[in-house]
């Protein structure tokens, strides 16, 4: 049953890297934590170990590319709990170091098929939910590669992944038309940067830890009703778009 003062927190692709440790802290701080999961039993292994903790984790059955399984686990949340106060579209994907130039349609179809439609099917399916929290937060897990800014400077080093750095401004951009939609509501709607963090996603070869990583994300998933939305940020501010 819905307790009306706790917390209910889905994340998407939570059962490793960043998601499984922005859950982790979400519950250490209190929320129910819906441990999002394309595979069912990697999500139940990962709620297992946070429920360890003392976490109320809850496993939740979702591949952000099915929408049979997104509108489910809309479902199976709304039944269980009545409502969503926390969204972390955390779950994505990259592909291999390949050139502008090399890389095909069919390859970045794959990857905004995660990185972006994934995200509207999560978000469309679970805002009916956040509509019913008093302080709904979402937060986009987007990166300095999907800065425009940053690639619109020739000179400066930028690494080149098309399909993967395109995706993730289409992600800002999606985090902008959200938020204006909801402007003025207690609605707070923020794209995060992690940094360059060693998870599977890029082989453990980035500097920081997910500790570190998940920082801003879990931030801006408990924003209070004077923070902002609409933003970009990392643990250090503003990012520029
Ligand atoms: N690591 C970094 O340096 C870095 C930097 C900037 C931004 N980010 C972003 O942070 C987010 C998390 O990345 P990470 O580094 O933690 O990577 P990760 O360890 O590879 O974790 C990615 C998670 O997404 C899940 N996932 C992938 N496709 C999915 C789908 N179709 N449906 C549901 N879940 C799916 C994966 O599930 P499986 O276990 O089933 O594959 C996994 O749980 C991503 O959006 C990434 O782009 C990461």
């Amino acid at each position: 049953m819905t307790k009306p003062d706790r917390r209910y927190a889905l994340i998407t692709g939570a059962n490793k890297g960043l998601g499984r440790e922005t859950a982790r802290r979400l519950g250490q701080m209190g929320m129910t934590v819906l441990v999002g999961a394309r595979d069912a039993a990697r999500g139940g292994t990962t709620a297992d170990e946070l429920r360890r903790l003392g976490i109320d984790a809850r496993p939740v059955h979702l591949d952000v590319t099915d929408e049979a399984t997104v509108r489910a686990a809309a479902t199976a949340v709304e039944e269980d709990f009545g409502r969503l106060d926390v969204l972390v579209n955390n779950a994505g994907i990259v592909e291999d170091d390949v050139d502008p130039s090399a890389t095909t349609a069919s390859l970045a179809r794959d990857i905004y098929a995660t990185n972006v439609f994934g995200v509207i099917a999560t978000t469309h399916a679970m805002l009916p939910l956040l509509r019913r929290s008093p302080a709904p937060r979402v937060v986009n897990l987007s990166s300095r590669l999907g800065s425009l800014a940053k690639a619109a400077d020739l000179s400066s080093p930028h690494r080149q992944l098309l399909a993967y750095n395109s995706s993730k401004a289409a992600l800002n951009s999606l985090t902008l038309h959200y938020a204006r939609e909801f402007a003025g509501t207690t609605f707070k709607i923020n794209s995060a940067t992690p940094g360059y963090v060693a998870t599977d996603l890029n082989g453990h070869q980035g500097t920081r830890t997910v500790e570190e990583g998940a920082r801003i994300v879990v931030h801006l998933a408990t924003l209070g009703e004077d923070g902002p939305t609409g933003g970009f940020f990392d643990d250090e501010g503003p990012v520029a778009w």
